[in-house]
C-alpha cells in the first residue's frame, strides 16, 4: 500500500500492555479516532490519549455485539471525513479477528489501510502459562483452531486434529468442550492427553486450570470465567508443572 493509511488495523495483543508493539503504541498515540473491540483490555485503552474519540464496536460470545457490516461501515465513514482511524483489536487482527474482512471492505471502498500485527492469544497465553507450544520429541506442529467449527457446514477435519505429535490451540473453545472432547477421543486421542484452560491470559486476572481430555467437559462446566478463555491441548501442557516447579525452586534458592 503506497498512500498513507487512513485506517490502521492494530493488534493490541492478549491484554498486558507491555506486549503491545512499538508500532501499535505509535499508531494509538497518533490516532484521531480509535474503534476498539470488546477484547481490548482496560490497561491498553488507558493508553489512548485524552481527547481522542473512542468508539466501542466489537463482538463477544453471548453478549450483545455490533454487526460486522456496521463496523465496516463506520470505518469507511470515518475515513471519508478524513479521520485517522485505528481499528484496535485483541490479539492479532488476522487471527480469528475479522481483520481480513475489514481489510477487504476497506480495499473495496478505496480506503488506504495498514495492518499492525499483535501477539495472538495462543502465544501470549502459552508464554504466560509456561507451556512451550512446540517441543522436540513432543510437538512438531501447532494448530490454531476456532471452537466454532461447525459454522459454514459440517467440519471434516477431526482426524487431522487428532494426529499425535502436535499442539492444538482452541480459540472460543470453552463453550464447545462437549463437542471437542468426544470428537478427539473418537479419533484416537488418549483420554489422558493434558489440557490447559487459560482465562484472561497475560493479565492480572489470569487463571489457569489444567485437566485431561477425558475430563474436559466436566472441568469446563466448573469454570465461571469473567474473561476470555483459551484451550491448549497436547503433551506440551505437562511441561508447565515442571517449568513452574523450576521457577519456584529458583526463587527459594
Ligand atoms: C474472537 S477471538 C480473537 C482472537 C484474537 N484476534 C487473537 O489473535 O488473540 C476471541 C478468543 O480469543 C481467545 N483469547 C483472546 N485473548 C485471550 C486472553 N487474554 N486469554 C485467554 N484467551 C484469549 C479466547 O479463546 C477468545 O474466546
Amino acid at each position: 500500500m503506497t498512500s498513507r493509511p487512513l485506517v490502521t488495523l492494530v493488534g493490541a495483543g492478549p491484554g498486558d500492555p507491555e506486549l503491545l508493539t512499538l508500532r501499535a503504541l505509535r499508531a494509538i498515540e497518533q490516532a484521531e479516532v480509535v474503534v476498539y473491540d470488546s477484547l481490548v483490555s482496560p490497561d491498553i485503552l488507558a493508553l489512548i490519549p485524552a481527547g481522542v474519540k473512542r468508539i466501542e464496536m466489537g463482538k463477544r460470545c453471548g453478549k450483545a455485539s455490533a454487526r460486522q457490516e456496521d463496523i465496516c461501515a463506520v470505518l469507511v465513514r470515518l475515513a471519508r471525513i478524513g479521520k485517522r482511524v485505528v481499528r484496535l483489536k485483541g490479539g492479532d487482527p488476522f487471527i480469528f479477528g475479522r481483520g481480513g474482512e475489514e481489510a477487504l471492505y476497506l480495499r473495496q471502498h478505496g480506503i488506504p489501510f495498514g495492518v499492525v500485527p499483535g501477539i495472538t492469544a495462543a502465544l501470549g497465553c502459552a508464554a504466560s502459562g509456561l507451556i512451550p507450544l512446540t517441543y522436540r520429541g513432543l510437538s512438531r506442529a501447532v494448530t490454531l483452531v476456532t471452537g466454532h467449527l461447525q459454522q459454514g457446514g459440517e467440519f471434516r477435519g477431526w482426524s487431522a486434529l487428532a494426529q499425535a505429535g502436535q499442539t492444538l490451540v482452541f480459540y472460543m473453545g470453552l463453550e464447545q468442550a462437549a463437542v471437542i472432547q468426544p470428537r478427539l477421543l473418537v479419533e484416537g486421542c488418549p483420554a489422558s492427553l493434558p489440557v490447559a484452560l487459560i482465562e484472561s491470559g497475560t493479565t492480572a486476572a489470569q487463571r489457569i486450570t489444567t485437566t485431561e481430555l477425558g475430563r474436559l467437559t466436566a472441568t469446563a462446566a466448573t469454570l465461571k470465567p469473567s474473561g476470555p478463555v483459551l484451550m491448549i491441548i497436547g503433551e506440551v501442557v505437562a511441561l508447565r508443572a515442571e517449568l513452574s516447579a523450576t521457577l519456584d525452586s529458583l526463587a527459594v534458592a
